[in-house]
Formats: structure tokens, sequence, C-alpha cells
């Protein structure tokens, strides 16, 4: 028996990868993050499997299941949104697994950022604008940030940002950002990516919050902020570039 953590995708049920989507078929027990893993995702496990939203679940009780599948002798597939290594809350139940002495294999998903960055037909590193994406958030009710990962340390750095859990203060974000990448900066909320009813604002520092309020949307948003977001004058890479000598084209290995 194997508990088999998969990374969900984003919404579209489509934007799982063919190996998540085939352990969910071999799978008799499913157990689902609701809050955020779309419906459609259950119709690959097979007929008669036992379907499990742990959205109400506490650790205990999601290691009971983990118990009751070995039990039985039935892998288990384990969903969680977008990909498992952020926010996914998959460390915990790692441990747990390892103190219980089950097996697990991980198989990846495509994260919300990738998601938005499709949405927004954008790529957020762009030559000698930015060279650097950071994953951030800011603080929850329930999570705290280590004190060295403020947001201003990362602006500060002039990278492109995705600012995950945090539309909600996204007037405190953008004021925070603000003296670093300055209020004409581009700035973007993607709403729930890939799912039918995404919806994508593009506006700058000054103005996102405003048109935020005026389309108002909760959680499943993901705020960007950068200038690569906006940038058309940026120089060609050096990988298309025909006096560039590499690899595959004649230059040293
Ligand atoms: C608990 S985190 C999960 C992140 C996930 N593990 C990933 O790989 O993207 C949830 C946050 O991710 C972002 N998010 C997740 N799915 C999204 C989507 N489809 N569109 C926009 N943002 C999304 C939102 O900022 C949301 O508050």
């Amino acid at each position: 028996m194997t508990v088999h953590f998969i990374g969900a995708g984003p919404g579209a049920p489509d934007l799982i990868t063919v190996r998540g989507r085939d352990l969910i078929a071999r799978c008799p027990v499913c157990l689902f993050a609701g809050s955020l893993v779309p419906r459609a995702i259950l119709s690959y496990c097979p007929d008669g499997a036992r379907i499990v939203d742990t959205a109400e679940l506490d650790l205990d009780q999601i290691a009971e299941e983990f118990l009751r599948a070995q039990k039985r002798g039935e892998d288990v597939a384990r969903l969680h949104s977008g990909d498992l290594s952020i926010w996914s809350a998959m460390g915990e139940q790692l441990r747990r697994l390892e103190e219980l002495e089950i097996p697990y294999t991980i198989t990846p998903g495509v994260p919300a950022f990738a998601a938005a960055a499709a949405a927004l037909q954008s790529e957020l590193t762009l030559p000698e604008v930015a060279q650097s994406l950071v994953l951030t958030r800011t603080p929850g009710r329930a999570s705290s940030m280590p004190e060295r990962e403020k947001l201003s340390a990362f602006a500060a750095t002039g990278a492109t940002l995705a600012v995950h859990l945090s539309i909600h203060a996204i007037e405190r974000v953008c004021a925070e950002l603000t003296p670093f990448y300055g209020a004409d900066c581009p700035a973007a909320v993607v709403y729930r990516a890939s799912w039918p009813d995404e919806r994508v604002l593009r506006a700058t520092l000054s103005t996102i919050a405003q048109a935020v309020a005026a389309a108002p949307m909760e959680r499943t948003a993901l705020i960007l902020v950068g200038p690569a977001l906006g940038a058309r004058d940026f120089r060609d890479s050096a990988l298309y570039n025909r006096d560039y000598r590499r690899r595959f084209r004649g230059g040293p290995p």
C-alpha cells in the first residue's frame, strides 16, 4: 500500500500530468483538498472509489484515513491543488507517513503561478529586466512570516513577484511595494487561472487595488508585480541569437 501525493494543477482538469491522472485512475481511495481541487478531476477515480474531501478533517483524521487504507491494502491518491512543493501542507503529512512507516510517492503538478503567467501571456523572466521570480505570500490569520521574509526585502531585488494568499490585502501589498518598484510598475491579478470563470486584471501598482475593488474577487487569486509584466523593449536572449555559438549550434560543448 502506498500513498501517492499528486499535484492536481490550478483548476482546469486537463492541466494535471498524465502520470497524476493515471495514478488517480489506479487508486481505490482518493483524498482531496476540497477547497481548491476541481471536482472534475475526481472523474478520473475508478468506479466505487472511496472519495474523501479533507477540507474539514484535521491531520489526525487524515492519518486515520491513511491507516484505514493501509489495513485494507488499498493505495491512496492524495490530491492537492497546483504543485505540492508550495503551500500544500504536504510536509506534515509526509512526516506522519514516515512515523507510520507507510510508503509514499510524489507527482508534481502545474502551479498557480504558471497558469497565471499563461493567462497573462507573459514570460516572467526577461533578459536584463528580471531574472528571478519570487513566490511568496503575506502573513495570514494562522501563518506568520519568518522575520527576514518581508515583502519589502524581496521587493528590494526588483524581481518579478508572485504574491499568493493575499488578494484580501492587495492595498497593503501595493503600498509596501511602491517605494521599490514605483507607482507605474506593471501589476496584474489573475483570478481562478484556468477555471471557466478566470479573470485577468492588468494595471499598475497605483491602480490595481482599485481595479480589484471594482471587480470583487476572493481567495483564489494571484497578484503579480514587476517590470517584466509590461516590458516590450527587452533585448532578445542569447539562446536564439544567430551569432551566439552554443553547444547545439556549433559552439563548445
Ligand atoms: C494554498 S495556496 C496553493 C498553491 C498551490 N499549491 C500552487 O502550486 O499554486 C492557494 C493560493 O494559490 C493561489 N492560487 C491557487 N490556485 C489559483 C488559481 N487557479 N488562480 C489564481 N491563483 C491561484 C492563490 O493565491 C491562493 O490563495
